[in-house]
């Protein structure tokens, strides 16, 4: 039996990358899947491609008013709300982001969209979840673990989704709404931000972003650094309810690159 029949999804940023890989993973295991994105001609396109199953609603997650209309939206399309994945994220908006160059418009960029965006999903999430029981899935990084100095404000935006997504669990639970919630921190994945994250000033500094690709592997133990689909199958298990008795969670998908 597919591990998501007769579920019901909602991915943020799911126009490209994890999120596109995440929607295609849980249609495939027989979910129906909203997908939302501020790319709209991306979203427009990644819908079309997932088919029937899917539908794309634009969203910008930074705004307020934003998720009221998704969720309606939802409701109009499936009548329920089973698994929300906080997948919309952004690495940076100037090419230097250490403690010394990093603009307070660049740090508030990356926090309203990493931070705040997730909290507005956990809040609007829990709304329409809590009579009925479901899944939230928030994307953090192995940022949000360790230090990466070239990436203060984005490891600092990980770090509280990490936080946020343990004191949502453990609301749901106190308050037995039968919402799990968990965080998932990968290491550098082949999308456009990873490629994002190989050209950033202070990070690699190669010449080149292949090779810069290449020197992030041989950083990482098992000796590869993580595809979008490596992230998608633990996406797919933490919404499952195959991970029934996990929440609070981190789910650390990269390599062993932060056990070494
Ligand atoms: N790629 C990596 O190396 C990596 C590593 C660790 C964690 N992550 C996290 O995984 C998630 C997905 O990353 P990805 O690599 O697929 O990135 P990506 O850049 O390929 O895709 C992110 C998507 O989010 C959308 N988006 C950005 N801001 C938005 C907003 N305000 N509202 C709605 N949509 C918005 C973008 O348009 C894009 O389609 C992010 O939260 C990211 O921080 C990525």
């Amino acid at each position: 039996m597919a591990r998501l029949n007769d579920k019901v999804a909602l991915i943020t940023g799911a126009a490209t990358g994890i999120g596109l890989c995440t929607a295609r993973l849980m249609i495939d295991e027989g979910a129906q899947v909203v997908i939302t994105d501020r790319n709209v001609a991306a979203g427009e396109v990644s819908g079309d491609e997932l088919g029937a199953r899917s539908h794309f609603v634009q969203q910008d997650v930074c705004d307020e008013g934003s998720w009221n209309a998704v969720m309606e939206a939802v409701q109009d399309l499936h009548g329920r709300l089973d698994i929300l994945v906080n997948n919309a994220g952004i690495l940076s908006t100037e090419p230097f982001q250490d403690i010394e160059q990093t603009s307070l418009a660049q740090w508030q960029a990356i926090q309203s969209v990493n931070v705040e965006g997730v909290f507005l999903g956990c809040r609007a999430g829990v709304q329409a979840m809590k009579d009925s029981g479901g899944s939230i899935v928030n994307l953090s990084s192995v940022a949000g673990l360790v230090a990466t100095p070239s990436l203060v404000a984005y490891g600092a935006s990980k770090a509280a989704v990490r936080q946020l997504t343990k004191s949502v669990a453990i609301h749901c639970g106190q308050k037995k709404y039968r919402i799990r919630c968990n965080s998932v921190h990968p290491d550098p994945i082949r999308t456009d931000m990873g490629d994002e994250l190989m050209g950033l000033k202070g990070y690699i500094d190669g010449p080149d972003i292949e090779t810069n690709w290449q020197t992030a592997r041989k950083r990482v133990p098992i000796g590869e650094t993580g595809e979008p689909i490596d992230v998608a199958q633990c996406i797919l298990f933490l919404a499952s309810d195959e991970s029934r008795h996990v929440t609070g969670s981190e789910l650390v998908v990269d390599g062993g690159l932060t056990a070494a």
